[in-house]
């Protein structure tokens, strides 16, 4: 008698699965619908969210851009601190700050309240700007110029930290936001300056 072999090569006959279990089918449903839900946010958290960056990018030869940095820098310089120089742009002005391995260029020195379009951009790798301890974060990239329309809304002595693993000296990637108040007073020469979130008084 003939025993019926079956192979890899041919499918099983009939339903040899289990049937999804109404379980499974529901949890399927509710897997998809979420799906859905976390889809439609992207557009909708992209027009109401309001934490999109008003960003514009364009095309620029990093060596170019380092070299428009160095100029704001020579033009606003007020000061230095450990070889990098404090610049403290007017209202208004259009500041430009370059990462590079391993450095924040220049220390940037802002009055709170007022509007700046700030430049970013790299001169070699991929760098991320972190800004400490406020949570604002963007993809520095060589080559793209990334112009941000911004006003500091608090004063204090803030830190750029490069969130993008970028080398052996990454964790010295350290840069400076000093944000004065309208009072005139400056943290610029202050080394041992508080840093103040908005919430601190
Ligand atoms: Cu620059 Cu990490």
């Amino acid at each position: 008698m003939l025993t019926k072999v079956h192979s890899g090569l041919d499918p099983a006959p009939g339903v040899w699965w289990k049937p999804a279990h109404k379980a499974e089918k529901v949890w399927v449903a509710i897997a998809f619908a979420w799906c859905m839900v976390l889809f439609a946010m992207m557009p909708l958290w992209h027009w109401k969210g309001g934490q999109n960056p008003s960003g514009i990018r364009r095309r620029v030869d990093p060596q170019a851009f380092y070299a428009r940095t160095v100029e704001f820098a020579t033009q606003y310089k007020v000061g230095e601190d450990r070889g990098i120089p404090i610049v403290a742009p007017p209202a208004g002005a259009d500041v430009y700050l370059t990462g590079m391995t391993y450095q924040w260029y220049p220390i940037l020195q802002l009055q709170a309240g007022a509007k700046y379009r700030l430049h970013m951009s790299s001169l070699d790798l991929n760098h991320g700007f972190s800004l400490y301890p406020l949570n604002v974060n963007f993809q520095v990239m060589p080559g793209y110029d990334y112009a941000l329309e911004v006003t500091p809304t608090a004063s204090g002595d803030f830190r750029i930290i490069c969130n993008e693993f970028c080398g052996i000296g990454h964790h010295t990637m350290v840069g400076r936001v000093i944000v004065v108040d309208g009072t005139g007073k400056t943290l610029a020469d202050n080394a041992t300056a508080v840093i103040r979130d908005r919430e601190a008084k």
